[in-house]
């Protein structure tokens, strides 16, 4: 009989000290991942930043934008990647892409967190969060906030000026470079003026090829298929004219030989809207381009624009 009393004995304290170590391993796992919250925020204190732009970070890390979204280079294809994000946007393109991230990216996946314009902050939100400010502090924190509300307004966004979606734009329109994205912007910049310095020496040595092209079989009809990607956006699907001028007329403002039709293509009018299209088009395409608009000429399509420049 002793025997298996203490037999059951021995089971109840089996049975307490598996209680026992659930609950330690649950008080464990509750006190890590609480350690693991503080230290988004705490680790985050950085004297750089304004409390308006911590508190947005609180805000980020809060509503777990890192779920999809790193501040780093990543190779993680499901990741997006908001390095170096200051000023690539406008404030109000972040609160429309917030509120509804499909008024500004087609189709985009992202989640709407419009419920951030109707959340607010105080001072007691920053004393706690962040750590105890004067009300010196707080004064600049909402100065600072109106200040991007007022832009918001201006572009017919009504807010309240201390919501939690203006920390958080303030956030994300603060979100400099990392070095490693740095490296690769000076290399890319590299890159581009070592091709820049390639098309030039292409386009110096072009002449022949583009009067070659120009007198080449079929070439207004080449050019045609050019002019329509790249050109009627500004002069028309059938060079009539738009924001750019009409090209089928006789009036010209930058000269109406092929050599000047020529230039213009591959040098723009920058300060008047045409970019040069030396870095986008061969020389043949040029050439192909000149002999079309030459095939236009007289054409008189409708809607046409009013004569511009000299008659030639
Ligand atoms: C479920 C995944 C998901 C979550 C959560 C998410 N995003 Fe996004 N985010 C996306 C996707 C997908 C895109 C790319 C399409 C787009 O621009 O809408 C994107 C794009 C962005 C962009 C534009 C980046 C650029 O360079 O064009 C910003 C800014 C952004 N998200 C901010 C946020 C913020 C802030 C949060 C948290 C409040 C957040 N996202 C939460 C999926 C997410
Ligand atoms: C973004 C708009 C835009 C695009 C795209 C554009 N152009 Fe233009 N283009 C203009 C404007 C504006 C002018 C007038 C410049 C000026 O006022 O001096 C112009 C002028 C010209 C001229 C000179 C006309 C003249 O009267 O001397 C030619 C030729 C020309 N464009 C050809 C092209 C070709 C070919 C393409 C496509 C490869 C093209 N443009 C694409 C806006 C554009």
């Amino acid at each position: 009989l002793a025997a298996i009393l203490s037999n059951i004995t021995l089971m109840k304290l089996n049975l307490i000290l598996f209680i026992v170590l659930m609950f330690l391993i649950i008080a464990f796992n509750s006190f890590t991942s609480s350690q693991i919250d503080r230290r988004i925020t705490l680790t985050s204190v950085d004297t750089t930043k304004s409390y308006l732009t911590l508190y947005g970070q609180y805000v980020y890390n809060r509503e777990k934008c890192f779920n999809c979204h790193s501040l780093n280079q990543t190779k993680d294809p499901k990741i997006i990647s908001l390095d170096g994000l200051a000023n690539k946007y406008p404030k109000s393109w972040h609160y429309w892409h917030l509120v509804d991230p499909t008024i500004v990216v087609v189709n985009s996946k992202m989640p709407s967190f419009s419920i951030l314009s109707y959340k607010i902050f105080n001072k007691d939100s920053i004393d706690k969060i962040i750590h105890e400010i004067s009300l010196e502090e707080w004064d600049k924190e909402l100065a600072e906030s109106k200040l991007i509300n007022a832009e918001l307004n201006s572009n017919g966004i009504e807010v309240k000026e201390n919501s939690e979606i203006i920390a958080l734009i303030s956030y994300l329109d603060n979100i400099q470079e990392s070095e490693e994205l740095k490296l690769i912007r000076i290399k890319q910049h590299e890159e581009t003026l070592i091709q820049n310095k390639l098309d030039d020496s292409l386009w110096a040595r072009s002449e022949f090829l583009i009067n070659q092209s120009i007198n080449e079989k079929h070439s207004s009809k080449k050019g045609q298929q050019v002019f329509s990607i790249n050109c009627t956006a500004c002069h028309g699907r059938q060079g009539e004219g738009g924001v750019g001028p009409n090209l089928t007329d006789n009036y010209w403002l930058h000269g109406s030989s092929n050599e000047n039709i020529a230039n213009t293509i591959i040098n723009g009018v920058p300060d008047k809207g045409m970019i040069g299209w030396r870095y986008e088009l061969t020389p043949n395409e040029v050439g192909y381009l000149v002999s079309f608009l030459k095939s236009i000429k007289g054409t008189n399509p409708p809607n046409a624009k009013m004569p511009q420049g000299i008659i030639e």
